[in-house]
């Protein structure tokens, strides 16, 4: 059997994204078919749509996702039919090097969904990051679904399928944020802070959220920034330094994707601090610094991958947070929109006062 649903696809470089129906088969072998409630607008929809990533359109965009699992494949037993879940796009094969020492999230033999969901003509789709959420219904590879606590509002937990979790990740997992680390963020959009809520929820006992909004600046706060810094109105490494006794921060996490910022984290941290770049830069942007600053400091220099997380063992725990109020993934949702409002949700991506629009079906 085959359903026929509403989705919204990229069909070309740069054209805006249209609302179209899609033929959506039933789940093979390791497969799940999940209705999907919510998905997250990420900028990596957008950089699909722009052509950055790779040629393969049709694009079915969306990844940022929580849904129900309407039906499963043959060999399925870690989800069921009704389930709540997340989805995440790593779907890793477990056998790997990477996956054998503990560090799937480096594991690049992924398996996503083998069969194609098409247009109405028969072309096939490339699902963005392997899933395709912005659509009434998805196929994944089951290993893609993890299981969550029903009663979650499914807008607030579809953002750990992405940009939240890569934030959070990167301060508990990735720079491993400790109680009583001072730590600074540059970039508070929805990664900056995803990182700042996650170095609260690690017991950090100072968290300096650097911006060049004060909008921005003022929603780090609700999330658990003790200082801010408009890096507009002042020198953010001068800043991180005077709030921190002249020794920088144990942790620094950049989530902006720039070489000046990751410059400014790089002299911002503590002589033997972490510095966690988590925003992502484009090809063509080089980083230079002297040499022998990076032999005078230690610590260390780091990138986070998807947060470094384990979907099985985080989404739970922190839905979990959230359920219990001591994590506010909905204050990460500034508006909810319609399937058919995806390319207007771009167009506020850079107005700068969103955090994440999130599409509610
Ligand atoms: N100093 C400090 N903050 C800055 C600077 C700067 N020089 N330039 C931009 N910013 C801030 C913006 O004001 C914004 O709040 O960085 C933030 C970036 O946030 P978003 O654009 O909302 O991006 P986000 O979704 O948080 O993702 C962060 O990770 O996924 C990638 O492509 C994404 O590189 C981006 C990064
Ligand atoms: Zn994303
Ligand atoms: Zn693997």
């Amino acid at each position: 059997m085959t359903h026929q649903v509403r989705a919204v696809v990229a069909r070309g470089k740069g054209a805006p994204v249209s609302l179209e129906t899609i033929i959506v088969p039933d789940p093979g072998p390791g497969e799940a078919l999940v209705k999907i409630q919510a998905c997250g607008v990420c900028h990596t929809d957008l950089h699909y749509r722009e052509g950055g990533i790779n040629d393969d359109f049709p694009f079915l965009l969306g990844h940022e996702a929580a849904g129900v699992v309407e039906s499963v494949g043959e060999g399925v037993t870690d989800v069921a039919p009704g389930d709540f879940v997340i989805l995440n796009w790593r779907a890793v094969c477990g056998q790997c090097r990477a996956c054998l020492r503990g560090r799937p999230w480096y594991c690049f033999n992924t398996h996503n969904a083998k069969q194609k969901m098409t247009l109405t003509d028969g072309t096939e789709l490339s699902p963005a990051l392997g899933i395709g959420a912005f659509a009434e219904k998805t196929l994944v590879a089951a290993g893609q679904c993890t299981k969550v606590d029903p009663a979650a509002s499914a807008a607030a937990a579809g953002l750990l399928g992405c940009g939240v979790m890569a934030g959070i990740g990167a301060a508990i997992n990735t720079g491993n944020v400790g109680r009583g680390d001072t730590v600074a963020v540059i970039g508070c959009g929805g990664v900056g802070d995803a990182a700042v809520a996650g170095s609260n929820l690690a017991g950090a006992a100072k968290i300096i959220a650097v911006d060049i909004d004060d909008h921005k600046l003022d929603t780090a706060r609700k999330l658990g920034a003790t200082h801010t810094v408009n890096a507009k109105n002042a020198d953010p490494v001068a800043a991180i330094r005077e709030l921190t006794g002249g020794f920088g921060a144990d942790v620094v996490i950049e989530a902006v994707g720039r070489p000046e910022t990751y410059q400014q984290a790089f002299y911002a941290r503590d002589l033997a601090g972490t510095v966690v770049l988590v925003g992502v830069p484009t090809p063509e942007m080089k980083l230079e610094l002297p040499l022998l600053d990076v032999f005078g400091r230690g610590g260390a220099l780091k990138s986070s991958w998807y947060g470094d997380c384990l979907p099985s063992r985080d989404f739970p725990m922190l839905i979990d947070l959230y359920q219990q109020g001591r994590l506010d993934l909905d204050a990460f949702v500034t508006e909810t929109i319609a399937l058919d409002e995806v390319e207007k949700a771009f167009e506020r991506m850079h107005s700068g006062d969103v955090l994440r629009s999130v599409v509610v079906l």
